[in-house]
């Protein structure tokens, strides 16, 4: 068989980042769009896919611009397309909602119109999210809950999800969206809460810091692993026919707990660091996020490898070995 060629937009990100192993690891050709910027500065922006850089092609262009992405489509012309590119973070997307509308909703527009122009066999992921639940009507959620989003990435992520699902009902393309719910690693960014915990409890642990500033401790959270996550969106791509799916462990912590366990895990008492801060609240709060995966479980088989307490210690481990490091 021909070797199956994947392009990732994101792939410099926490999920591109495992995506791309798992494609090599499968024989595919990996191709990623990238920033120019990143090209210019491997070394801090392309630190995730170090390892496998030799095996990529990158190929430069901007989700706002849709002759850039033309331009790498028609050039790369892959059989499967990852769109995980994004503005991610949701406390950010309050401060500049217009700007995360154009990267998120554009960006999105822009690659489906491009793919159904140029390679409408090429089949098409699209990285839904849990935040399109926002304040859901049910716990847990599934397929079927109504989407209520609390955040201008919500909002703009339930518009890529509507857009994907239109291209493929009016043009019978092969699109797919996964509703993903929060999933980490130690490749998280620093700005998601998981991160910062588990960054600061390595930092106070070297006496570098006296405090971790946070702001709801109550949120509830399904976490799940990141590498078990990309593993589904490729999974969703080999199917018979497109459909979405739920992607999730089926149970939820707040992030008290998340910060109770990390601090254990360094032997330290989180009451004694953890300090709520209201610059960290957001103006509108998702409280209780926990999915149902059973749909992926029983058309492919799905299931989560990591759980919460081993993804708290997985990411502890690393960073106390990062910052003792450094
Ligand atoms: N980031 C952050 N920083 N979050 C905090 C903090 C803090 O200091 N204190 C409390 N939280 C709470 C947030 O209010 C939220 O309820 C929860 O921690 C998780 O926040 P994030 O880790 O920033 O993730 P998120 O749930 O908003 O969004 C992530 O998951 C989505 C899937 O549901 C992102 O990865 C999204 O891109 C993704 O779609």
């Amino acid at each position: 068989m021909a070797t199956k060629r994947a392009l990732i937009t994101g792939i410099t990100g926490q999920d591109g980042s495992y995506l791309a192993e798992h494609l090599l690891s499968l024989g595919y050709e990996v191709h990623g769009i990238v920033r120019r910027v990143a090209l210019e500065d491997p070394s801090n922006r392309l630190n995730r896919l170090s390892g496998i850089l030799d095996q990529l092609h990158l190929h430069s262009a901007s989700l706002e611009s849709f002759p850039s992405l033309y331009g790498v489509l028609s050039e790369v012309r892959p059989d499967e397309l990852y769109h995980l590119a994004a503005q991610s973070f949701v406390s950010y997307s309050f401060e500049d909602s217009f700007s995360t509308f154009h990267t998120n909703i554009d960006g999105t527009h822009y690659l489906l119109e491009a793919v159904r122009k140029l390679v409408p066999e090429c089949r098409f992921y699209f990285a839904g999210s849990s935040e399109m639940f926002g304040h859901a009507p049910e716990v847990p959620q599934s397929e079927q809950t109504r989407f209520y989003p609390r955040s201008p990435y919500g909002i703009s992520k339930v518009t890529g999800f509507d857009l994907s699902r239109n291209y493929r009902e009016s043009y019978d393309m092969y699109v797919a969206s996964g509703i993903l719910f929060n999933h980490e690693s130690p490749r998280r960014g620093f700005e998601f809460v998981t991160r910062k915990i588990t960054s600061h409890v390595a930092r106070i642990k070297r006496g570098e810091l006296t405090k971790l500033p946070l702001g709801n401790l109550e949120a509830k959270r399904d976490w799940g692993f990141a590498g078990d996550y990309v593993k589904a969106m490729h999974l969703m791509l080999q199917q018979e026919k497109p459909d979405d799916f739920v992607i999730a462990t089926g149970e939820t912590h707040t992030v008290r707990e998340f910060c109770e366990l990390a601090f254990a895990e360094a032997g330290l008492n989180y009451e004694d660091y953890v300090v709520v801060d209201p610059r960290f609240y957001r103006p509108a709060e998702v409280h209780v996020l926990m999915g149902d995966a059973s749909k992926a479980k029983q058309q492919f088989g799905w299931e989560p490898t990591v759980l919460f307490p081993e993804l708290v210690k997985m990411m502890v481990q690393h960073d106390l070995e990062l910052f003792q490091a450094k």
